[in-house]
């Protein structure tokens, strides 16, 4: 799998992910400050942009989809909660989306916004704000929802320990993410066991 990461100038990360054997390729997360830095390696990849996917509405940058939609003719993909006019396929909890050989499954994680998803694609999870490194992203902007938050962090699309934890501040692997899990639950009050941590 094609993988490649981005960092704008507040810190927020994005990617391209990509089948290698199809050239089908993702744009998750784009900050419209890197543009030309996408479409620079999709050309010198030899990528096709079959989606843009923004996996929640973004209080903290400008998003790059609607710039990256007119170059590359593709779909802007979010859940279907979002409230954006500009969306193309709107997708929800359990739908999967073709990628070449690869599929991109969609998991509802509502808490930071109504419209967190995280993604799952190969051998990697795109967590959106959800779970970032040492804690959770945050739930006071419009439509967060602590409770909804400490919810998404049990959800079972974190169980997966063999895979790489791709979150909007950093890449890792799954066990700084259990540390995460751990630190929401304390974050939010909450009692019962949270999220990686108690996965099997
Ligand atoms: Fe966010």
């Amino acid at each position: 799998m094609f993988f490649e990461s981005f960092k704008d100038g507040e810190g927020c990360k994005s990617y391209i992910v990509a089948c290698e054997e199809t050239c089908s390729a993702a744009i998750i997360d784009p900050a419209l400050g890197l543009v030309d830095r996408y479409i620079g390696q999709i050309a010198m990849h030899g990528l096709r942009v079959r989606y843009i996917v923004d996996t929640h509405t973004h209080a903290d940058h400008f998003s790059g989809a609607q710039a990256l939609k007119a170059e590359f003719h593709a779909p802007i993909v979010m859940h279907r909660f979002s409230p954006s006019p500009y969306v193309d396929l709107h997708v929800e909890d359990g739908h999967t989306l073709p990628l070449g050989e690869l599929r991109m499954r969609i998991f509802h994680v509502p808490g930071h916004t109504r419209d967190s998803m995280a993604v799952h694609i190969g051998d990697r999870v795109f967590t959106g704000d959800t779970l970032l490194i040492g804690g959770t992203g945050r739930s006071d902007l419009p439509s967060g929802d602590a409770d909804q938050l400490y919810d998404s962090c049990s959800a079972s699309c974190w169980r997966c320990p063999t895979k790489r934890w791709c979150s909007p501040r950093t890449t890792t692997r799954a066990a700084s993410i259990r540390r995460s899990a751990t630190s929401a639950r304390t974050t939010h009050g909450c009692r019962r066991p949270c999220g990686p941590s108690s996965s099997s």
